[in-house]
């Protein structure tokens, strides 16, 4: 069975100069040692994880390139590139394209009439792709990727400009099991999530300000941020295995686990790639330790 693949950029140039979300603060800035040693310790947990984790080499001047989970949509071997809101993030486009393109990966454009911004906002979770937007993705964006790649999107809008991207308090675990943080949504959109995903676990307020629904899930293992109590135990008690790792240096940027990450071979609560292992003949639940 080959490895979960994971992309992931080193801090090199990582830094807060500029602000374009509310956890963002120039002057107080990001220890740039210590954003490399967290970084690095995600990176080796996710390799003890099994998990085959690849570099985009570091830009000067493109200090959010670190978060690669918005630097598209992974579909099979579909590419489709971020339309970033803020023109500081939209210059990181042409390196994540030029990585696509050499890997073997379509690159796909939407049209520049729309804001997407990848991962960070549309997550599978079984058939359906659920889609924030308002703060940074819009609307027609998702609609577009709906009609693009066949699959049904489920749009729930972000209220809560704090967690402006919906990997900030969404996470699916596999498909039917998620974790979220319920007021980060309205109550349309809190329904539209209980009416598709039968096992929901709420995170705290407390927790999801620690960005614990910004989570990476390889098999049965969920790394997120450090000093979530509450999520680890329910975590565990729903059958997985918290791992914490402290990454407090991008919590300043308004990131952490999942938005430093690009599952590049499908989430684990990905319906498509559930079917892609049947296809390919391969039934053994997604465990790699
Ligand atoms: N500073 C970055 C931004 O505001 C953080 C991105 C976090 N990524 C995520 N997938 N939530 O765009």
């Amino acid at each position: 069975m080959s490895p979960p693949r994971i992309l992931m950029c080193p801090p090199d140039h990582y830094g807060i100069e500029y602000e374009i979300n509310p956890w963002m603060n120039r002057s107080l800035g990001a220890v740039r040692e210590l954003a490399f040693l967290q970084w690095r310790a995600l990176h080796d947990e996710l390799v003890s994880l099994g998990v085959a984790v690849e570099t985009l080499a570091p830009q000067p001047g493109l200090p959010d390139l670190v978060f690669t989970a918005n630097a598209g949509l992974v579909f099979k071997n579909r590419f489709l590139s971020s339309r970033f809101r803020y023109e500081v993030r939209a210059r990181e486009s042409p390196f994540f394209d030029a990585w696509f393109a050499a890997n073997g990966f379509a690159v796909e454009h939407m049209p520049d009439t729309m804001f997407h911004e990848g991962a960070g906002d549309a997550l599978f979770c079984g058939e359906s792709l659920f889609a924030g937007y308002r703060t940074r993705s819009d609307a027609p964006a998702h609609q577009w990727v709906g009609r693009a790649l066949g699959v049904r999107v489920l749009p729930v809008e972000l209220v809560n400009t704090r967690f402006y991207h919906l990997d900030t308090c969404f996470c699916p675990l596999a498909p039917g099991e998620a974790i979220y943080f319920p007021e980060a949504f309205d109550a349309y959109g809190r329904k539209v999530l209980s009416n598709h995903v039968p096992k929901l676990i709420p995170v705290t307020e407390d927790e999801a300000n620690r960005f614990g629904c910004n989570a990476v899930v390889v098999g049965k293992a969920v790394v997120h941020n450090s000093r979530c109590p509450r999520l680890a135990a329910d975590l565990t008690a729903a059958g997985y295995r918290s791992i914490e790792v402290e990454l407090d240096e991008f919590l300043k940027a308004g990131g952490s686990a999942k938005c430093l990450t690009l599952r590049l071979d499908g989430e684990e609560a990905a319906g498509w790639k559930q079917g892609e292992r049947q296809e390919d003949g391969r039934h053994e639940p997604a465990e790699y330790r």
